[in-house]
């Protein structure tokens, strides 16, 4: 038997309080087994922003620097993604940011842990912790930022490219309107100066669209 399926016996589920307000929800994901991921983690990352948020953010997981700090998005792509928030003028408290797992994946190579996407069964497995999410915030709409984000919240794959500007429907509530982006540390791979600022803007277009639709 696989360890994920061990520890797993079908993803996050049973660690999940049901009906569980946020701070309860965040109380309870520590324990969390419902997947192998916590083995190698420092600790869980769970979410950040207001329970009553508007606008809820779902990235893809934390990083090297968020496993280390408990919270999302206080890494590299964290920064982008405020100066992002901040230029369409979006009152940061007004938001909910979350990941699609809650645990850093990552491979070891020498003293440096580097980042590895998460499979689609650790995505699967972390589920019901975003699905309580929704449930316990009821955002008036979400931003997926990159595929796993996306996959998280529409219960399908997508390619970004070709639903970016398109109102989607979150799976498991079809009245919440999705709009689709880019990770925030895509922006931080380009390399050229002036195509790195047109995706910056687009990412702040895409930004404050999806706030425009949770009025
Ligand atoms: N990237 C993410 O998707 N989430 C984080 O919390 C940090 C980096
Ligand atoms: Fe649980 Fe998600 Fe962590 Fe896996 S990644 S152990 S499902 S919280």
């Amino acid at each position: 038997m696989r360890q994920a399926d061990r520890d797993g016996n079908g993803g996050a589920r049973r660690w999940v309080p049901e009906g569980g307000g946020i701070d309860e929800l965040r109380r309870e994901a520590p324990g969390c087994r419902g997947c192998e991921l916590w083995r190698d983690a420092t600790q869980v990352v769970f979410s950040r922003g207001s329970a009553r948020a508007r606008l809820m953010l779902v990235g893809e997981q934390p990083g090297d620097r968020e496993d280390l700090a408990g919270e999302p998005f206080v890494g590299p792509a964290g920064r982008v993604l405020d100066d992002a928030i901040e230029e369409a003028g979006i009152d940061s408290r007004s938001l909910y940011l979350t990941n699609a797992v809650k645990h850093f994946r990552f491979e070891r190579r020498g003293k440096r842990r580097i980042h590895e996407k998460p499979a689609v069964g650790h995505i699967t497995a972390c589920r019901p912790w975003l699905e309580a999410e929704i449930a316990a915030v009821r955002p008036s709409a979400i931003l997926a930022l990159g595929a796993t984000g996306a996959r998280a919240v529409l219960g399908r794959s997508v390619r970004i490219g070709e639903v970016r500007g398109q109102v989607l429907e979150a799976a498991d509530d079809p009245a919440i309107p999705v709009v689709v982006t880019v990770h925030p540390a895509s922006l931080l791979r380009r390399r050229d100066a002036e195509e790195r600022r047109a995706a910056f803007r687009s990412f702040v277009a895409d930004l404050r669209r999806a706030d425009e639709l949770a009025d």
